[in-house]
């Protein structure tokens, strides 16, 4: 399919939607519906069935690179990916990963790698964690016009030192801690805020206490929104963690399919006379 034909015959009314309106879904009671995007046709056939947010997540360092952790790719990974999946939206509000190191180091950098997302294609960009500086950058983002998603709970980047895929925020001072960060990000000034792998009634309480919407992914019913992994959903990767849920099986599609082209071509069964010219 090309993507591009298929969308200039589709003439269907478009919103696009902003920063301010995930906000709006929160007063207004109505869920967020959010999942991953790394390349454009993806991203068209996500964006043309409704969903609010696609987020091309550092995660393409594991699911479309093959790597072991996000903090394996930079800045120029994202730009690609951001500009693939850019060009394919015209609803639903796109959020960048900065990735490791993009955000760390300083102020400036931060700024200048966080409007090049912008640049490349995206409405907002998410940050990990809620260090000191990490709250500057989400300030001075505000300031200079570009939206800050949080995320807090299990942060892949910090995986070595908070232990790979571990439940955050199990002990009363731990909960408190993400509570309290929570809470830090929100007066700092982002729009919406991941958490990832808590237990659900610490996610409830978050979302009771703030008045952005929390997005969750393995953090309970109670968030405003849900997140997922798209290859997960599709059923595309191996992964079967507990906080996903399969809704296709892509996978064995693809082989089957596979399998059929391959013995199509040595039964001598394609192309046939239709297929030539
Ligand atoms: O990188 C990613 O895909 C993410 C989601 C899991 C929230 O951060």
């Amino acid at each position: 399919m090309n993507a591009k034909l298929e969308k200039n015959a589709d003439s269907k009314p478009e919103k696009k939607i902003r920063a301010f309106d995930l906000i709006n879904l929160k007063k207004n009671q109505k869920k967020i519906t959010a999942l991953t995007a790394y390349d454009h046709l993806t991203a068209y056939l996500l964006d043309q069935s409704g969903i609010d947010l696609i987020l091309i997540g550092d995660s393409l360092a594991n699911v479309f690179l093959g790597l072991d952790h996000t903090f394996q790719i930079g800045m120029s990974e994202m730009l690609y990916h951001t500009r693939a999946v850019s060009s394919a939206v015209k609803q639903a509000l796109i959020v960048a990963d900065m990735p490791f190191l993009s955000y760390q180091i300083s102020i400036s950098e931060a700024l200048v790698n966080a409007a090049n997302l912008m640049k490349a294609g995206a409405n907002a960009v998410k940050v990990e964690g809620a260090s000191d500086l990490t709250i500057e950058i989400i300030r001075k983002c505000q300031e200079i016009g570009i939206p800050v998603i949080g995320h807090l709970g299990y942060t892949p980047q910090s995986a070595e030192t908070i232990g790979l895929g571990r439940i955050q925020g199990r002990t009363e001072e731990k909960a408190e801690q993400i509570i309290n960060q929570a809470m830090s990000l929100e007066q700092a000034g982002i729009f919406g805020l991941v958490l990832e792998m808590i237990p659900a009634d610490l996610a409830k309480q978050i979302t009771k206490t703030l008045k952005i919407p929390t997005i969750g992914i393995g953090a309970g019913i109670e968030c405003d929104g849900q997140v997922l992994v798209t290859p997960d959903l599709l059923g595309l990767t191996e992964n079967n963690f507990k906080f996903t849920k399969k809704y296709a099986n892509l996978a064995q599609d693809i082989k089957s399919a596979v399998k059929n082209y391959i013995s199509d071509i040595r039964e001598h069964k394609f192309p046939t006379a239709e297929n030539s010219f």
